[in-house]
């Protein structure tokens, strides 16, 4: 060990010396640029059928399907985990678990009004309605061949037809009570066909969350084993986009805000930073990040074997996407972190 340094002056000091403001954890927290704070983070939940069910998915250790009664419980759990007394710091993306017998090639059930979705945002605003509730317009959890959108005989995604339905699905979910609609189903012209609707039929305040550089990612899997949602044929590459390109993604966003959504969407997270930093500089709405399933269980399984130090790598990684502009950060670590925060 060297003596404690000298304090003599050398002339051939450096007169910057960056290292002086990261000599104490105060100092840095004064000149720290980024915080991640629990008011910034959508918890994604997965609702399933019936009651007192709660089911582990076997590749989001950590993450369960619940059934109403337990998710209305953990809503509440995680509800009182907000700092400074704000009830609701932790807000809610919700995703439903259909069982195959109520699937069918055109996903009818994603509209019904007393569908599990429909049903769930409803207890969940009548029990807690400070909460924003956040509801996924996509088909692919009710249809038989796992696809976002309805399918001719050929294997074609079709568009047109698929925006019709994605605007009733998005009416039932406002009509039950959803702060925003999130269409991920990458469909042309989504946004604005959803707008209009929902303005025609009184729905002013119901926002749009879109999912507007949404990839077609690997980094999906563990979310389509949540929901038993993969696709039974081919890809999603003719409707998301290709991991490849940064210029489209200003196209798709500049379209989404064109046709009124309030907040734009960057998902996956991690691997896209660069995308989230480029739309951020590209718009002023507030950018969301979607921290993914194959995200959450990378991290989870290297905690697992004990080659990470799982709490840092969480913090660093979300304070990562919002280094990079993300305003908000949809996470299934969102109950873990607010715990962190507190
Ligand atoms: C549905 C949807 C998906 C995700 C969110 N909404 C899957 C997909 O597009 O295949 C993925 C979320 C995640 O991986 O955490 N369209």
């Amino acid at each position: 060990m060297l003596p404690a340094s000298s304090t003599t002056n050398k002339p051939s000091n450096p007169l910057q010396r960056p290292r002086r403001l990261r000599r104490t954890a105060t100092l840095r927290r004064m000149v720290r640029e980024n915080t991640l704070t629990v008011d910034d983070l959508i918890y994604p939940m997965f609702v399933t059928e019936g009651e007192a069910q709660l089911v582990e998915i076997a590749s989001m250790p950590g993450c369960y399907r619940y059934s109403l009664d337990l998710l209305l419980k953990e809503i509440a759990e995680v509800s009182e985990l907000g700092i400074n007394a704000m009830p609701t710091a932790v807000n809610y993306a919700l995703f439903p678990v259909i069982p195959e017998n109520k699937k069918d090639d055109t996903g009818t059930q994603s509209y019904n009004p007393e569908g599990l979705v429909q049903q769930t945002v409803k207890a969940i605003k009548q029990a807690i309605p400070e909460i924003v509730v956040i509801t996924d317009v996509a088909l692919d959890p009710f249809t038989t061949h796992g696809h976002d959108g309805l399918v001719d005989e050929n294997g074609t995604i079709l568009n047109d037809p698929t925006v019709e339905v994605l605007v009733k699905m998005a009416l039932s979910q406002a009509a039950a009570g959803a702060d925003f609609v999130a269409p991920s189903d990458m469909m042309d012209g989504r946004v604005g066909a959803i707008r209009k609707a929902l303005d025609a039929e009184g729905y002013i305040n119901v926002g749009i969350l879109a999912y507007s550089a949404k990839y077609a990612s690997a980094y999906y899997g563990p979310f389509r084993d949540a929901l038993d949602s993969a696709p039974k044929f081919g890809d999603k590459k003719t409707y998301q986009m290709d991991a490849a390109n940064a210029r489209e993604a200003l196209k798709e966003i500049e379209l989404d805000i064109a046709e009124g959504a309030d907040i734009i969407m960057v998902k996956p997270a991690l691997a896209y930073l660069d995308i989230i930093c480029r739309v951020k500089s590209a718009t002023n709405l507030p950018v969301a990040a979607y921290n993914v399933s194959g995200e959450y269980a990378m991290i989870k399984a290297a905690a697992q074997m004990g080659w990470i130090d799982e709490k840092q790598v969480i913090l660093e990684s979300l304070t990562s996407m919002k280094r990079a502009g993300a305003d908000l950060i949809l996470t299934y670590f969102a109950k873990e972190v607010a715990l962190m925060l507190m």
